[in-house]
């Protein structure tokens, strides 16, 4: 039995994972990137790939709030769907480390449990967390959505770092923090994410 059904198989498929990776000149992997609200994880998202495609590497987005637009617009806010949420991105993620991609996740993945279950189902792919270390006060001052707005005007509920938790993680891979109460530059920000992606080959 595997979850809910009964006489269902593995089928293996006929390139394996090894092929793959030869063919494209990389490694599959998983960075996640983990932080609140307008820490600007969609930022070094965006930037690390651009920096990898330049380096002649294949990397492909999984940002929360897209996701949100299609595969998870069945979820809210709520502890179990964000629950539900990594989840899936989880299982997505490992799909496209095992394509051979770069796979960068960029969710706000509050719940410390939670990362460490993707990290757990990856079956030997790397995955490396990043945590946006950016304060609340930053966050909430940069406040590209305006949602910290709203959430302080309790015109939205449990908002991550407001009235609803961001567990920080305890054995990330990479720690981005700020700097005299600023965000690092996105390219540097970057540049520290390839340079430890390079030391790892
Ligand atoms: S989670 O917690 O990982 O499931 O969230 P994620 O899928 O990354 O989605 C986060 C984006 O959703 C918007 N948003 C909220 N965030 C936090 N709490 C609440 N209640 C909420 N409601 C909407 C917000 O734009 C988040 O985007 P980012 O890019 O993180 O700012």
């Amino acid at each position: 039995t595997v979850g809910n059904s009964t006489n269902i198989f593995w089928q293996e498929s006929s390139i394996g994972k090894t092929e793959r990776q030869q063919l494209l000149n990389q490694k599959g992997s998983v960075v996640w990137i983990t932080g609140l609200s307008g820490s600007g994880k969609s930022t070094l998202a965006c930037s690390l790939s651009r920096e990898l495609y330049t380096r002649g590497k294949l990397s492909y987005i999984l940002d929360g709030d897209n996701l949100r637009h299609g595969l998870n617009k069945d979820l809210g806010f709520k502890a179990e769907d964000r629950v539900e949420n990594i989840r899936r991105v989880g299982e997505v993620a490992k799909l496209f480390a095992d394509a051979g991609l770069i796979c960068i996740a960029s969710l706000i993945s509050p719940y410390r449990k939670d990362r460490d279950a993707c990290r757990e189902m990856m079956q030997g792919a790397s995955f490396i967390e990043v945590y946006m270390n950016m304060s609340l006060q930053l966050c909430e001052a940069r406040d590209p959505k305006g949602l910290y707005k709203l959430a302080r005007a309790g015109k939205i509920k449990g908002f991550t770092g407001i009235d609803d938790p961001y567990e920080s993680p305890l054995n990330c891979e990479i720690e981005l923090k700020e700097k005299e109460g600023e965000c690092p530059s996105p390219v540097a920000m970057a540049e520290e994410v390839i340079s430890y992606l390079e030391d790892k080959g």
